[in-house]
């Protein structure tokens, strides 16, 4: 589904992201794990287009998706929460999740606002109020949310559970699995290996702009428990 082949991102004279190959099939959960300014971050931008790769090549369902704009990778099934809580402050819960969805008919926006509060129960509480009166962890929530609703072929999440409680890390990673389940690939990226570690089939260890160590998620486990650290 998503094919990178040696790519390059670099800014200035950094180079973010040094020579990266993966892959990631229909249905599959890859974790990015790697400590702060490892190139998780960069990776992913490249992959949605918000950064430009110097080199390489990114192929989405077999198509060179290099030169297309974010817009045009968003189309074709890619979907994109950011790092951070990034929400529309003044827009409402609801407008923000399905803000997600335009793009959709309004029978299926409903489904999908449907689904979205059975994952995350609080959204129907706060539906109209605006996003930006929410908790940090539940403008997180409504980012990844947002990005779901598009009906995406490929989520990537850009560390889902940074700074979130328990129960919040809880219901995204239930989230995920849903996703899984229909057949959704998800790239994510973490600091905390140990909630990512319970839902990825198969992660890369990140540093310095490279893939140091690649492998099932039982593989890798002890490797990226060590970044947690770092
Ligand atoms: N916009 C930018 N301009 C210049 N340098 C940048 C920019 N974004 C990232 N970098 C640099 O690129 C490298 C990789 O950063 P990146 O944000 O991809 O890492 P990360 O693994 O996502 O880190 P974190 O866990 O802190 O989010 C770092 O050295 C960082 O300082
Ligand atoms: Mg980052």
């Amino acid at each position: 589904m998503l094919s990178i082949r040696d790519l390059h991102v670099a800014y200035g004279g950094t180079r973010a992201v040094d020579g990266v190959d993966l892959d990631i099939v229909s249905g599959q959960t890859v974790l990015l794990i790697g400590a702060n300014g490892a190139g998780k971050s960069s990776l992913i931008n490249a992959v949605i287009g918000l950064v430009r790769s110097a080199r390489g090549q990114i192929s989405f369902e077999g198509r060179d998706i290099g030169a297309l704009s974010s817009d045009a990778r968003a189309r074709l099934g890619i979907g994109y929460a950011p790092e951070g809580r990034r929400v529309f402050a003044s827009m409402s819960v609801k407008d923000n999740v399905l803000a997600g969805a335009v793009r959709l008919p309004a029978w299926e926006q409903g489904r999908r606002w449907d689904g979205m509060v059975a994952a995350f129960p609080f959204l129907a509480e706060r539906q109209t109020q605006p996003a930006g009166e929410l908790s940090g962890g539940q403008q997180q929530l409504v980012a990844i949310a947002r990005a779901i609703s598009g009906a995406p072929k490929l989520l990537l999440l850009d560390e889902p559970f940074l700074g979130l409680a328990p129960v919040w890390i809880q219901q995204i990673s239930a989230a995920v699995r849903q996703m899984q389940d229909e057949g959704i690939a998800v790239l994510m990226t973490e600091q905390m290996a140990r909630p990512a570690l319970k839902i990825a089939h198969y992660g890369h260890v990140m540093r310095s702009g490279q893939i140091r160590r690649s492998g099932t998620t039982t593989e890798i486990r002890g490797e990226a428990l060590a970044q947690e650290y770092l």
